[in-house]
């Protein structure tokens, strides 16, 4: 195959620095996401103690979050198609922070998970908003790599705040814990809140918005800085023919064409999440300790599954525009079905400890390289112009809603069907995704936006 010359790399005009930089920007959104779902995690003991908690009402106040989130992705569509996508990211960093600066300050429990849910609203507006705005300002040729960087952001959300729970609680005794160590590690996040509010003004607006609001020369100027002028001139023809030849927005979604997109959007949405990974990453220690971990050494485990989910992160980002967003999935799905029936086997056969840790770290690295960048990455870049941000609301919605089965029904699984078939489900989940990816979900890798949407006419 040729290589790319350089000029098709670096067209005249064009910045590659310029469009790196407001995606990381964008990408902080995935940092936001990433700290709120894992901050919970080092608070748990003190919150159960200061409100006497139930486990019903500790599973409550963790799981209300991603309810607040399914909540956020209902609206982000309208919100983001009416105002525009960075009015819609600035307004999901002010719903976070006033989250933050509130979850701080409760005496009780009801408080508690109202402000919590305030946080996922906005989480669940950037979750779906951030990765969309970058793939509607990236050129098609580093599109994934871009879109993923939001993923990346999200374990590093994931695992930075587990220092700084970390740091938080060392700072006192249990009792000062319990009355306001909490406090501090989710009143924190204003600091990522406020940084991402900020570092938003500097952005331009999506030029595929800009379009549809008759505001063509803006986005011209926008696609030319992104991508040179020749290309950009193309580029805005494309949109235009686009707009043009789409009727209306959400009903065209049930069109036979659209609807498969809609079909491969939520499936790999709620399946991103039915195959387990927030098993993994919320109940980690559980898991570890059921197989035979001490207190420090599930610590340090813990500590392993962010690093590989890290790492591997950074492996997909680098795959994902080379080898295409099909074949990471069909290679991460099935060695996330095989290491799901194997840590099965080893619970039921009592041979627990490093096969366990094992497998689990090479269930995450399979995760990290496929289902979680990937599908954020296909919600963005499947969806017509038109349909785009409402149709990727309602994946986003599925995915979120999702996330919440698996978080509430997880324990209560284990302890009824037990480890084995728990995870030979989450097994039997993967291959579908597998097979599903196989017949169904299209290569989309290199193609501009306009020229997916053209494959389901
Ligand atoms: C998922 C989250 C998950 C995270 C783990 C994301 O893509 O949407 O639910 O916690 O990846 O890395």
């Amino acid at each position: 195959m040729a290589q790319p010359t350089s000029e098709q790399l670096h067209p005249a005009g064009s910045s590659t620095g310029f469009v790196i930089l407001v995606s990381i920007v964008a990408a902080l959104g995935g940092l936001l996401f990433g700290y709120d779902t894992a901050v919970i995690s080092g608070a748990t003991d003190f919150l159960q103690q200061r409100f006497q908690l139930s486990n019903f009402m500790l599973g409550w106040a963790v799981s209300c979050l991603t309810v607040g989130a399914a909540i956020g992705t209902a609206f982000a569509g309208k919100l983001s198609d009416t105002f525009g996508r960075k009015k819609a990211l600035i307004f999901a960093g002010i719903l976070f922070t006033i989250g933050s600066i509130l979850s701080a300050l409760p005496n009780s429990i009801t408080f508690f998970v109202l402000a919590r849910m305030v946080g996922g609203f906005g989480i669940g507006i950037s979750s779906v908003q951030a990765p969309l705005y970058i793939a509607e300002i990236s050129p098609a040729r580093l599109r994934g790599r871009l879109v993923s960087l939001n993923q990346l952001a999200v374990v590093t959300g994931i695992f930075a705040v587990y220092f700084v729970d970390l740091a938080v609680s060392n700072r006192g005794d249990v009792a000062w814990n319990v009355s306001m160590g909490w406090r501090w590690m989710l009143g924190l996040g204003i600091v990522p809140g406020l940084l991402f509010i900020i570092l938003l003004f500097t952005v331009p607006e999506s030029p595929r918005w800009l379009e549809q609001r008759g505001r063509g020369d803006e986005a011209l100027r926008i696609l030319t800085k992104v991508d040179g002028e020749v290309r950009a001139k193309k580029e805005l023809e494309q949109i235009r023919h686009s707009i043009q030849s789409e009727r209306g927005n959400v009903s065209q979604l049930f069109r036979p064409g659209l609807r498969k997109a809609l079909l491969i959007g939520v499936v790999l949405a709620v399946m991103q999440q039915w195959t387990g990974i927030n098993a993994i990453m919320y109940y980690a220690p559980d898991i570890f300790r059921a197989a035979g971990a001490g207190q420090n050494s599930s610590l340090i485990q813990t500590v392993l599954v962010g690093t590989v989910n890290f790492l591997f992160t950074i492996l997909s980002i680098w795959l994902i525009d080379k080898v295409g967003r099909k074949a990471l999935l069909l290679v991460g799905s099935s060695v996330m079905a095989v290491c799901l029936f194997t840590v099965g086997i080893a619970f039921r056969h009592g041979t627990t400890g490093t096969w366990v840790l094992f497998f689990i770290l090479l269930y995450v690295a399979a995760f990290a390289i496929s289902l979680g960048p990937v599908v954020w990455l296909v919600i963005a870049e499947i969806f017509p112009n038109r349909a785009r941000g409402v149709a990727s609301s309602v994946a986003s919605l599925a995915l979120w809603a999702a996330d919440y089965v698996v978080a509430q029904l997880f324990p209560v699984m284990l302890g009824s069907i037990g480890a084995m078939v728990t995870f030979s489900i989450f097994g039997v989940l993967s291959l579908f995704t597998f097979f599903f990816t196989l017949g169904l979900v299209p290569e989309t890798k290199g193609k501009s936006l306009e020229e997916i949407e053209q494959m389901w006419r």
